[in-house]
């Protein structure tokens, strides 16, 4: 329980919710039974109902939620039969204007097809690109959140959308705070790091500096007997791009197992959301397994709805989107956050009641921090 009021929490212990009511009376403390109440004031009611709760966190609780529902999230459907090979999800991070942006620009040039290249504008912030490897043609998902702020909340929520974390220095500059700093969040999730040495078209560029200075921090380069590969690039230049494309590839089939089931209904995470004056809320989601269908009932965050269109990296409307695939939702009735869940569902009706759920949970949980608030300030009032 979390900022629950007096009924939900009555319900949950089967008691009647006047009881409680007349329990924290008893105890000095006035509060209606629909009113939500703090942490605090359950685990003291607990105690005197001689009940043991356990104070469970907001993912647990949603997974509580979803499993009345009969839904699991994060899990493949099915046996080892089912899994397909999907692409890797890629996140480019590195420090200020390193070029991560300029990089990734790059990348979308030397793979959009020709005919296609110029003048497309980048529909989404998450695109996949074509590689060749070894005569095979093998895609990448990019995700475009340079930041590495985003990367955190995204890992914070428990949302382990990325499977490798690009690393962006610049080979003038070198190693700089930013860089650190995204370099423990790739470690801290566990997550193979390939290192982009940018800008080396650049007078005063020194890549073999930046090997040096990140073998220092553990990322010691393969050429040096280590398990990290480094590429040379030139974002400018397009020097190097594919080699980086490759080095990823190739990072992905030695350090990872990268399957999903496509049949199942989709589930995956928000990567960006916002709201559109024409359009509505559209959320730019990562499908992570199953497939996502034009038509499906789907709950993201608080927002809920049937997809009323899917959309590529080009804006170009699609009718379904496999796992690894980015795609633009339209047809959600509110904008779920960055890092909250997707989930395809049985109908419209389950739909918005997980999403309703969700909202009056959050609800509960503001009001019960206000409350706490206000009480502190009648405290410092006196
Ligand atoms: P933030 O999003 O602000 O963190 O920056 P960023 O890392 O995305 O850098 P961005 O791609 O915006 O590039 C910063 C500047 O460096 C721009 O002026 C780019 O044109 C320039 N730049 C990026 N890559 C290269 C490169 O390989 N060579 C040269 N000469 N300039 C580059
Ligand atoms: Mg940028």
């Amino acid at each position: 329980a979390r900022g629950a009021s007096l009924t939900d929490f009555a319900e949950k212990i089967n008691i009647d919710p006047a009881q409680l009511v007349q329990v924290l009376f008893n105890l000095g403390e006035m509060v209606t039974a629909t009113q939500s109440v703090s942490e605090e004031t359950l685990r003291v009611l607990s105690k005197e109902l001689n009940y043991d709760i356990q104070v469970v966190s907001p993912e647990d609780e949603d997974r509580e939620l979803l499993e009345s529902f009969d839904i699991e999230f994060g899990e493949d459907e099915g046996g080892e039969e089912d899994l397909e090979v999907r692409p890797p999800v890629v996140t480019v991070m590195g420090h200020v204007d390193h070029g991560k942006t300029k990089l990734l620009d790059a990348i979308r040039k030397t793979n959009v097809v020709a005919g296609e290249a110029g003048g497309i504008t980048q529909a989404i912030g998450a695109y996949q690109v074509s590689t060749e490897v070894d005569g095979d043609e093998r895609k990448i998902t990019f995700i475009d959140t340079p930041g590495h702020e985003a990367f955190t909340a995204m890992r914070a929520r428990g949302a382990k959308s990325t499977d490798i974390a690009v690393l962006v220095v610049a080979a003038d500059d070198g190693v700089m705070p930013q860089t650190i700093e995204a370099l423990n969040h790739a470690q801290a999730a566990d997550v193979p790091i390939v290192v982009a040495v940018n800008k080396i078209d650049r007078e005063g560029a020194d890549p073999t500096k930046v090997r040096g200075q990140l073998t220092e921090y553990g990322l010691v380069p393969e050429e040096y007997g280590g398990d990290t590969m480094f590429v040379d690039v030139s974002a400018i230049s397009g020097v190097g791009i594919d080699s980086l494309l490759e080095a990823v590839i190739l990072t992905a089939d030695a350090a990872l197992d990268l399957r999903a089931n496509p049949e199942m209904d989709g589930q995956g995470v928000a990567i960006e959301a916002h709201l559109d004056k024409g359009r509505g809320p559209v959320a730019t989601v990562l499908v992570q397994r199953g497939t996502l269908h034009v038509g499906d009932s789907i709950v993201a965050g608080t927002g809920y709805g049937r997809v009323r269109a899917l959309l590529d990296d080009h804006g170009e409307n699609v009718d379904e989107a496999p796992p690894s695939f980015p795609v633009q939702v339209l047809g959600l009735t509110a904008v779920p956050g960055a890092g909250d869940s997707f989930i395809v569902v049985e109908d419209d009706r389950m739909a918005r009641q997980i999403a309703e759920r969700r909202a009056s949970r959050l609800r509960m949980a503001a009001q019960a921090a206000g409350t706490r608030r206000k009480t502190l300030d009648q405290l410092f009032d006196q």
